[in-house]
């Protein structure tokens, strides 16, 4: 039989890519404040369009269904969290909250441990300043955990709250585990597909789709800004990767994963190798310019690579030319959807 799977923020960027990968091989259940695209509805079970803090919504859901796994990818990302840092912690701190609660529930009434997956972000990491950003480079996961953003707060006290209800829930009353907490610390996602809403990364998507659709950009951070990418193949990859290992071979619960690391300039001179009309302009805007300062301009890999086997398949050149601008071209040509 099918396993169930619960993805949360399902109509979101990495949803997208999630649903697609795993519709042939389980029963999708999805979450989202939005109707799901309807170009996903016939690849999933049953989809909800809710509230994550919709209590008794997220109730009903997991009483209509036994879960094996939750990817709960929702969340309000660091901008859109800076204009409204108290709404920002509700959803992702209490909506997070809400959804471990019922997993453990449901878990411990079936006596069956449920994978709860989780992306974090490097915005939980704070450099303190640039020449420390400079100096530090590929970021380890324990070092500078001083994030400047209610969404990077949001994550880090996430992850926190998932090695809470995977190790010590009620301080393991009856010792028994329920939750495999696993979790990925994204870079910066760029998706050929969709466009992400909110974050502060997303100058360099908003260059690669601006571009293709022959319109104009003025990106919102300086042009030396520099901080990890990855290719959204490469980040439904990681999340599968992760859920499937042993969980005798994970020796972390959190783990950084990376793809490359390339600075705003960068990605404007790829782009404009393929797209020789592209235009574009820098204005700063400087709260989201002071986010991505503090955020790493590299990360380390290594305990990924060694429990999981992690190695991106993309990196700075063939995310741009063999997935980026191949498939953002036959998308804006109205070839593929
Ligand atoms: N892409 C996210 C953001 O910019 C970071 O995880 O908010």
């Amino acid at each position: 039989m099918k396993q169930n799977i619960l993805i949360t923020g399902a109509n979101g960027e990495v949803g997208h890519g999630l649903i697609t990968a795993l519709a042939k091989k389980a029963n999708l259940v999805t979450l989202d404040i939005k109707p799901l695209d309807k170009k996903l509805a016939s690849l999933v079970k049953k989809t909800y369009t809710g509230d994550i803090l919709n209590k008794k919504l997220v109730k009903e859901i997991f009483r209509r269904f036994d879960f094996e796994t939750v990817y709960h990818l929702a969340a309000l990302l660091s901008t859109s969290a800076e204009k409204n840092p108290a709404f920002a912690q509700t959803i992702n701190v209490t909506g997070t909250v809400n959804l471990l609660d019922q997993a453990i529930l449901q878990s411990q009434k079936r006596k069956k441990i449920m994978k709860f997956v989780f992306p974090s972000s490097i915005a939980v990491y704070g450099l303190p300043d640039l020449p420390t950003k400079e100096k530090t480079k590929k970021i380890k996961e324990i070092e500078y955990l001083n994030p400047i953003t209610m969404y990077g707060i949001n994550k880090l006290y996430c992850e926190k709250l998932g090695i809470y209800y995977s190790n010590y829930y009620q301080l393991l009353a009856n010792s028994k585990r329920y939750i495999d907490f696993r979790c990925v610390r994204f870079p910066g996602l760029i998706s050929a597909d969709t466009m992400p809403t909110g974050g502060t990364s997303d100058f360099a998507p908003e260059m690669l789709h601006a571009a293709a659709q022959g319109k104009n950009y003025i990106c919102f951070v300086r042009p030396d800004t520099t901080i990890p990418f990855m290719a959204m193949p490469d980040a439904i990859k990681s999340l599968l990767q992760l859920t499937e290992s042993p969980r005798k071979n994970l020796k972390n619960q959190i783990y950084n994963v990376d793809g490359f690391s390339a600075s705003a300039k960068e990605i404007e001179l790829i782009i404009k190798k393929s797209y020789l009309k592209f235009k574009m302009s820098y204005k700063v805007d400087k709260m989201r310019q002071r986010i991505v300062d503090t955020w790493p301009t590299d990360v380390d890999n290594s305990l990924a690579r060694r429990d999981w086997n992690w190695k991106p398949e993309f990196n700075f050149i063939n995310t741009f030319t063999k997935y980026l601008i191949p498939s953002a071209k036959l998308i804006y040509s109205g070839h593929k959807h």
